[in-house]
């Protein structure tokens, strides 16, 4: 039944069914970067445009061509976050977050927009979880970012990825190495497609991430970047690297990455789920070590990542994984009798009142319909009230897996519950 309003495209309902899957994947990551000392940040949906011009870069796509941009009542020219680096790394800056000197240690789950073409894995509004960890240069950072998004991986059961690393230098080897892709892909400048025709003049090195397949092919034999780091950047990614193995985070260097923002510097990694078909990264992250002092802070170094949760699920889904258990009930009361329906009601709250999570069918009378109504709700538990059983004082707790039934005392049941289902 479509009704006269449809979702928007590139856009999805989460619906009841499915949402407890969002809710494990937010508390699984959650729990890892609490592992690690990440502390939350939240930042609005909306930012003043120019801070993504200035960051992601104006020849990114996401800025040419993703953005969605908009003028409010008074003029001012906003976007939807495209992505999440560049906020937090303005209310870095706003709020003086490293006043201490000490490390901020970020992450952050929340809706990012891109008017992208949508297709399996790729929508209009997506979710992110990231981490940002600002204020060191210290290879052994890289390393533990990196963890942060490993660990999670792992939690989560996923087992058929691949951590691939690059280093993409600073702009101080960014200058030779452009020179060199002029030089390479200007061989070949008929053969590129219209975009990559621009970006040879406006940034090589997003050449190498260009997905038409002609591109892909003449990017294949192109300069490595490796081949022109200065003995700084080099050395900090061989330590990157020394680091990865102290931790026995497996990983492939691949020299083609680049991704697709401006920011970069350094290390650049991307967590690769090969089944996936083309959107294939379930995470990419990298440092971004003059970030903070082009959005008007300090000097201070950065590095972090992003995933979506869209791309995990599907991953997820293909392995076979479990996503937690889907929410259900604790119990089910089941009344028979108008004066055990009267009383069940406020013996409902009473359940609710002490950590017992509770439903009724407050609409069905008989037992064969209140029953399935239980089964339904996959609560572990009846509890079955006839006007006998208030007489008595007493209540029928079911076990609705193995069937078992028992009479309790009115007075000890929610003790009982308590117990049975180990709330404290
Ligand atoms: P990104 O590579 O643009 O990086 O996005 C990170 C991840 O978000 C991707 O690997 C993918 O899993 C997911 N993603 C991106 N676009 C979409 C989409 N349209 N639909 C579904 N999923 C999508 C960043 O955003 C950087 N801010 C990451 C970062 C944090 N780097 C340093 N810190």
């Amino acid at each position: 039944m479509a009704g006269k309003y449809q979702i928007p495209r590139g856009t999805f309902d989460i619906l009841p069914e499915d949402s407890y899957k969002w809710q494990y994947l937010k508390n699984t990551f959650r729990e890892v970067t609490r592992m690690f000392n990440f502390k939350e940040i939240v930042t609005p949906i909306f930012e003043k445009s120019e801070l993504f011009e200035r960051s992601v870069g104006v020849s990114s796509d996401i800025v040419q061509k993703e953005m969605y941009k908009f003028k409010d009542k008074k003029g001012r020219i906003l976007a939807l976050r495209p992505e999440g680096t560049a906020p937090i790394v303005r209310s870095y800056v706003e709020n003086n977050l490293g006043r201490d000197g000490d490390l901020s240690k970020l992450f952050y789950i929340g809706p990012m927009f891109r008017y992208e073409r949508p297709q399996k894995g790729r929508y209009r509004q997506h979710f992110q979880y990231g981490i940002e960890n600002i204020g060191s240069e210290n290879p052994y950072i890289d390393a533990e970012v990196i963890a942060v998004g490993f660990n999670f991986l792992k939690k989560l059961g996923l087992d058929n990825f691949e951590l691939q690393i690059n280093s993409i230098g600073c702009p101080n080897c960014t200058l030779d190495y452009n020179k060199a892709l002029v030089k390479y892909f200007s061989s070949y400048y008929d053969e590129l497609c219209s975009d990559c025709k621009i970006r040879i003049k406006k940034n090589p090195k997003r050449l190498l991430d260009c997905k038409v397949e002609s591109c892909k092919k003449i990017a294949l034999n192109a300069p490595s970047m490796l081949d022109y780091l200065d003995d700084e950047c080099e050395i900090h990614f061989k330590k990157v690297q020394e680091n990865l193995s102290k931790i026995n985070i497996p990983f492939k260097i691949n020299p083609r990455i680049v991704r697709g923002l401006d920011y970069y510097t350094k290390t650049a990694f991307e967590f690769i789920d090969n089944n996936l078909g083309a959107q294939n990264t379930l995470i990419g992250g990298g440092r971004y070590d003059g970030l903070v002092k082009q959005l008007g802070g300090n000097d201070v170094p950065g590095i972090g990542f992003a995933g979506g949760f869209e791309r995990l699920i599907v991953s997820m889904e293909k392995e076979g994984l479990q996503f937690g258990r889907e929410q259900s009930p604790d119990v089910f009361l089941v009344t028979l009798g108008e004066e055990a329906k009267e009383f069940g009601i406020s013996f409902l709250s009473k359940l609710r009142n002490n950590r017992i999570s509770a439903e009724i069918s407050i609409d069905k009378n008989s037992l064969k319909a209140q029953m399935k109504a239980a089964n339904k709700s996959k609560a572990p538990f009846a509890l079955i009230l006839g006007d006998n059983e208030i007489k008595k004082e007493e209540i029928t707790l079911k076990n609705m897996e193995t069937g078992f039934q028992e009479l309790v005392k009115l007075a000890d049941i929610v003790e009982k519950l308590l117990q049975i289902l180990k709330i404290k």
